[in-house]
């Protein structure tokens, strides 16, 4: 007798083995659904293993929707309010994973970002899941069902989940797969690009913020309306550190970005003080009393009076407080996908319902994580949003 070759036939696919694709897969098998996470790389979770310096910045206790950039700014609202960062802390719970908060409400694993992929996968295990490692994924179609070709043959499923993130750290496996299925179904994609990434410089800039290089310092730093105040790195290639990261996620090429360098305090003031008790210090000297020394310097050597700041005019002392508190600089572009954290852009989030992540156009067919038009700021807002929509994909696929 000769065995007829069947078409595995689940309920669900999730394309994609990372923090939304195996929220997803998990919460659709414990609502009793055969599930299966196709993943092309040989593990799933490997961006979960890297995150938050391997302890994994896994939510913030602050979840709000101006915490998120969309073109929908209201698009996230559903999701996080439905799953919060209480639900997942629930979850860590039940599993004794311990945590703790490290600053502005950033939850951290006390022991390793492993603790997070084990409790995924005993999760995924719990509710019969089968997790396909080395799988490619050649196509996806739908008729009455969605037919997904593979390295390891036809399978079909009701519904299928898109879960396989955006384009940073291409050596970890990202790829353009998403986007690639949501113009095939036609759902429109918002022009992807780097975000949470360092910032590089060119011309006179490039040479300025060179000679920095290896300063960290608190900062307040603007672009357009956008504000953060954190901690600014100096690098070789130009410029990194929270602060920075934060506000690449709002910076379009040709923008400038304005800089305080003493937030909270007023240089001018300061200066004008020390002036009228007729202080002897030179420029980089007085500075020095409230900057980092090698940042005073580079802030004389843009042009300061050779003089004792008894001898400074008011007007040199306004200029030279511009300087520090509103100094300008245009970067030059960013250091791309290799160094970004996340992805903006995206599957845009017109084509999807907030409620459930499923394409309006294409019954079936969801969309989740960072492959779609939502970009969380730093902070544990990104894996907010994969388990957040994971989650919502998965009570209904
Ligand atoms: P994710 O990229 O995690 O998963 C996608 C999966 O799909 C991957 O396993 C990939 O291999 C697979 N895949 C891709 N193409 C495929 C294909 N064609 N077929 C099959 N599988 C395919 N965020 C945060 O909130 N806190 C933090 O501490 C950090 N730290 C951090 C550090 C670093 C270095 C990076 C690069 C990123 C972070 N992030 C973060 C961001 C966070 O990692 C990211 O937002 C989430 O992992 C997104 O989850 P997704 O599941 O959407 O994509």
């Amino acid at each position: 007798m000769t065995q007829k070759n069947v078409t595995p036939m689940f309920d669900v696919l999730v394309i994609g083995g990372g923090a939304a694709g195996l929220m997803a897969a998990l919460t659709a098998g414990q609502h009793g659904r055969s599930v299966a996470v196709l993943e092309h790389g040989p593990e799933v979770g490997r961006k979960i293993l890297i995150s938050g310096g391997g302890r994994c910045n896994f939510t913030n206790q602050t979840m709000r929707a101006d915490r998120f950039l969309s073109a929908n700014p209201h698009f996230v609202k559903s999701a996080i309010s439905r799953y919060q960062p209480s639900h997942f802390l629930d979850l860590l719970a039940k599993h004794r994973i311990a945590w703790h908060e490290k600053k502005l409400g950033q939850l951290f694993c006390d022991n390793s970002a492993h603790d997070i992929v084990q409790m995924l996968l005993n999760e995924c295990a719990a509710a019969r899941v089968r997790i396909l490692t080395d799988v490619r994924v050649y196509d996806v179609s739908k008729s009455d069902v969605f037919r997904v070709q593979t390295s390891r043959g036809d399978m079909t499923a009701r519904s299928v989940v898109l879960a396989t993130g955006g384009l940073s750290i291409p050596k970890l496996g990202a790829s353009r797969f998403a986007y690639e299925m949501a113009r095939q179904f036609g759902l429109a994609v918002i022009q992807p690009e780097p975000a949470l990434v360092p910032l590089t410089f060119g011309g006179e800039s490039e040479e300025w913020v060179r000679s920095l290089a290896g300063l960290s310092l608190p900062v307040r730093v603007t672009c357009g309306k956008t504000t953060f105040e954190e901690a600014l790195l100096f690098t070789h290639r130009g410029m990194s550190g929270p602060a920075l990261l934060q506000i690449s996620s709002y910076w379009s090429a040709g923008q400038p970005l304005f800089v305080d360098f003493l937030p909270g305090q007023d240089i001018a003031a300061l200066l004008m003080k020390l002036k009228k008790e007729g202080s002897k210090a030179r420029g980089a000297g007085a500075l020095a009393r409230w900057l980092p020394q090698r940042l005073a310097h580079a802030m004389v050597e843009l042009g300061a009076p050779e003089r004792t700041l008894a001898e400074w005019a008011d007007r040199d002392i306004r200029l030279m407080a511009q300087r520090v508190h509103s100094m300008e600089l245009k970067p030059q572009g960013t250091e791309g996908f290799a160094k970004a954290e996340v992805t903006r852009g995206g599957v845009d989030t017109k084509a999807l319902s907030s409620r459930t992540m499923e394409a309006q156009s294409v019954p079936g067919l969801y969309v989740v994580g960072e492959a779609v038009d939502v970009t969380g700021w730093l902070g544990g807002y990104n894996f907010h949003w994969a388990w957040a929509s994971g989650h919502a994909a998965g009570e209904v696929a």
